[in-house]
């Protein structure tokens, strides 16, 4: 069976790779192999395991291994030939040596094939649960939004490709003064493509891989969750649980009776914004959380009665087609009744009101030229239909 997945992502320095590693550490501990592996180029397993980790899963303890995934041997695997040839492209037009290495590989992509590391697992069977410390943003997540365009690319685009490039070569050479990609360039980016279309489909199996969102209790972090909730929810991923991490206790004392006051406001405020996704909460310690006794402390704090594998949440409530012409998003409100139906669209948010019941969310720069053309509501499901703008010029 493939192995139960967790990834946690949030801003950075929420507490990430301390959550990742407590979770592990639990899961291990009630008899399940585990791996946590980080993907995050800036990685510091080793630092809260205290333990040297390595690029493949490191023993780190009864059922438990660590990995921090060398982003630079994933890219030479994986990208070498595309980066090769797209660095003499450059260079050929002029762009200096070091700028041509540096475009090579574009934002995130590192990240992506460190990724690819949990597709590995999920084919093998050493491990029951994989773990995943992410990279601050969620930007990977994103990318791998795109398997949509990619299948499109492979089926409709890629076939073609080769026989034109070998027809195109001599005429690119001598009229344009460029060098065409040879075929094992297009044979790495049709991998690629391949793999994110794989990876995408373990992500969202919804009953095996979750996404658990870490934030701090402070406004910005929180509002940075919830974008990243709603793009979640819009490609289908699941997200079991979010996480609040940094929680002050009573025990800090009146010194910090202001900021506990923000703290329990911004605790209502992700109840709200993220129901009914669970929330689970863990106190600011007086110490930094490393080594296995802060971990299994700050474990014991999150996870308290929870069998720490479990799916915690088993719905998406909003979904998004992309479709030829246009988009199609469902969005569950279970709560409304009447259906009386308002939406806005300002810039890339979208204003949904249902009777009483109002969602906002940032939609993906993707429909930046839809516009919501119309709208029905039947048995609790809200459905919005996207088109392009006519222009009438
Ligand atoms: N509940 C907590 N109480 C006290 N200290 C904590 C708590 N959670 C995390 N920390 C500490 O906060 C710091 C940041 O935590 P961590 O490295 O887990 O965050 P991160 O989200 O992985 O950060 P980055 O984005 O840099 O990877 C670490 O020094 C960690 O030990
Ligand atoms: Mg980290």
């Amino acid at each position: 069976m493939a192995p139960r997945t967790i990834l946690y992502t949030g801003k950075g320095g929420v507490g990430k790779t301390s959550v990742a590693a407590a979770t592990a550490r639990r899961c291990a501990a009630a008899g399940l192999r585990t791996v946590v592996l980080s993907t995050d180029p800036a990685h510091s397993l080793s630092a809260a395991l205290e333990l040297d980790v390595g690029a493949d899963p490191t023993p780190a303890g009864e059922r438990l291994w660590a990995q921090e995934v060398s982003a630079q041997e994933e890219l030479e695997r994986n990208w070498a030939s595309v980066q090769g040839w797209l660095g003499r492209a450059l260079v050929e037009r002029g762009v200096d040596r070091i700028s041509a290495e540096e475009l090579t590989v574009p934002p995130g992509l590192d990240e992506l094939f460190s990724l690819l590391q949990v597709k590995r697992h999920h084919e093998g069977d050493e491990f029951d649960v994989v773990v995943v410390d992410c990279a601050p943003t969620g930007e990977t997540l994103r990318l791998l939004s795109f398997p949509d365009v990619a299948r499109w690319w492979l089926e409709k685009v890629a076939p073609q490709q080769g026989p034109l490039l070998a027809a195109a070569r001599p005429l690119a050479r001598a009229v344009l003064d460029v060098t065409l990609p040879g075929e094992e360039v297009l044979d790495d980016v049709q991998r690629l493509v391949r793999n994110l279309i794989a990876m995408n489909e373990i992500l969202r199996d919804q009953e095996r891989v979750s996404v658990r969102l870490v934030m701090t209790p402070d406004r910005m972090v929180i509002d940075e969750a919830r974008r990243t909730f709603t793009y979640l929810n819009l490609y289908g991923y699941l997200t079991d649980a979010v996480v609040v991490n940094r929680v002050f206790p009573p025990e800090v004392g009146d010194y910090f009776d202001g900021w506990r006051e923000r703290q329990q406001e911004a605790l209502l405020d992700v109840q709200a914004a993220f129901a009914p996704v669970p929330v689970l909460c863990a106190p600011y310690f007086g110490e930094e959380v490393v080594g296995a006794g802060m971990l299994d402390r700050l474990g014991g704090a999150l996870l308290d009665g929870t069998p720490p594998a479990a799916v915690l949440h088993d719905r998406v409530g909003e979904r998004l087609e992309l479709r030829e012409e246009g988009a199609r998003l469902r969005i569950e409100l279970p709560f409304a009744s009447k259906g009386d139906i308002s939406l806005k669209k300002h810039g890339p948010e979208l204003i949904v009101r249902v009777d009483d019941v109002k969602r906002t969310m940032i939609l993906p720069p993707a429909m930046d030229t839809l516009q919501p053309a119309g709208a029905s509501f039947e048995d609790g499901v809200l459905h919005v239909d996207f088109a392009h703008e006519t222009s009438d010029a």
